[in-house]
């Protein structure tokens, strides 16, 4: 597979509803792993389909450490079953807003059921940064940025930010 190249908002790709997977086959697979590669080449920690150019509901996420082994996550049809009451407030950033960051509120922790590389179905409790990549990463999937989840104000300048810097790269 050729490399992948991340999409920069705004974009309109970016804004789109992804359409589940029926079935993950060699060609989602390498979609997965293609995905991480790009990912980890920005020094990510998570990536959702839509941000490569594909309408398709498939993220993966790696949270670990740089001294960790790397424990990536591959995952479609990703679908949060339940949410902790318990909230967190937590700067996100995101490789389709580079050097853009925000403070966004969810849920701490939650469960997420997804079909793996292998197509069986698993679920996964997952809590702090881990559960706040993931809602992050299925947000992608329902056309949501970090940002739409700030006041306008702070979308606005963030994405006029990132409309210049579109146009000064555009004219060299
Ligand atoms: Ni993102």
């Amino acid at each position: 597979m050729d490399k992948l190249e991340i999409i920069v908002a705004p974009d309109p790709r970016l804004k789109r509803r992804a359409e589940a997977v029926e079935r993950v086959d060699r060609d989602i697979r390498r979609l997965m792993d293609g995905m991480l590669e790009a990912m980890h080449r920005a020094n990510g920690i998570g990536l959702a389909a839509p941000q490569v150019g594909v309408l398709k509901r498939v993220i993966v996420v790696d949270v670990s450490q740089p001294e960790e082994p790397p424990a990536p996550l591959r995952m479609a049809n990703p679908e949060i079953i339940w949410a902790s009451n318990d909230l967190a407030a937590g700067d996100e950033g995101c490789l389709s807003l580079p050097e853009q960051f925000g403070e966004v509120v969810r849920p701490q922790a939650i469960h997420v059921r997804f079909r793996d590389e292998n197509d069986a179905i698993q679920e996964l409790a997952a809590e702090g940064l881990l559960a706040k990549c993931i809602q992050h990463e299925i947000d992608h999937l329902e056309g949501v940025l970090f940002v739409d989840h700030l006041s306008s104000l702070k979308r606005n300048i963030i994405l006029r930010k990132l409309t210049k810097q579109k146009k000064l790269l555009a004219t060299g």
